[in-house]
């Protein structure tokens, strides 16, 4: 069986061109992220993990190859389209939390849905915090940001990750600013949100113990893919 790919790149390259400095970053880099798989990517600093991910979260164009999001083509398509794509099909979580501190968790972890309207939003709404209830945040669903520690914020970013239902979650070093223990708190949730919603993740991570518990390891090296292990693709 082979489920069309949620993302795919072809011999995508990444140039940055700041003035007449010119860093070529990615090179030539082809993969595939089927449906419900877990990836973790991995490399030392500065290989391009990041850049990476931005090109597949729409974040950034490559300057070379081509990318496609559930089959959709979405090199070709203009910044309102892919915005759009952005925020329908793909979710995000970035080593900082980004709350916004005036709101509270349950509307924090609404707020991708705010876009999509007032009654998309209230329809999510039992959804969202029947997950942050899973998550132990039962009891802070009115709480502010402050009001909660690294780990706990951090949770309500993995969770508003999943307000539009997306194909897939981007996450760059979600745990990087927590303590071992939060930081596996973190990174079981992802795990246990994959298995259950479907949605795909592909995590950058320098923690070798949650590497070896991805389906699939895609590990970077100056800028090429250098080799991927393990997984269901
Ligand atoms: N906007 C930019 N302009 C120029 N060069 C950039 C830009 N962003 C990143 N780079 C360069 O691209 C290379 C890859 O950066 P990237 O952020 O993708 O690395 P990374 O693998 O995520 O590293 P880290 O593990 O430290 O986060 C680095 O050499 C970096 O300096
Ligand atoms: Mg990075």
């Amino acid at each position: 069986m082979s489920a069309s790919p949620v993302v795919e790149l072809d011999q995508v390259g990444k140039t940055y061109y700041n003035g007449a400095v010119e860093t070529p970053v990615l090179f030539d880099v082809s993969c595939a992220i089927v449906p419900g798989e877990f990836v973790a990517i991995v490399g030392g600093s500065g290989s391009g993990k990041t850049t990476l991910l931005n090109l597949m979260g729409l974040l950034d164009r490559p300057t070379a190859g081509e990318i496609r999001i559930e089959s959709v083509k979405v090199t070709g398509l203009d910044e309102v389209e892919r915005a759009r794509v952005r925020r329908d099909r793909l979710g995000f979580i970035f080593q900082f939390h980004y709350l916004l501190p005036e709101f509270t968790v349950i509307e924090n972890a609404l707020m991708p849905c705010r876009m999509r309207g007032r009654e998309f939003e209230l329809a999510q709404e039992p959804r969202m915090r029947e997950l942050l209830a899973a998550v132990g945040l039962d009891d802070k669903l009115k709480a502010r940001p402050a009001q909660l520690s690294g780990g706990q914020q951090q949770r309500v970013a993995v969770v508003r990750s999943l307000a539009n239902n997306p194909a897939v979650v981007f996450a760059d070093e979600p745990t990087g600013n927590l303590d071992s223990k939060s930081g596996r708190m973190v990174f079981d949730l992802m795990k246990r949100l994959n298995r259950d919603s479907g949605t795909a993740f592909v995590m950058v991570t320098h923690d070798d113990h949650f590497a070896l518990e991805a389906d699939r390891v895609i590990r970077i090296r100056d800028g090429r893919i250098q080799g991927t292990k393990g997984g269901k693709g």
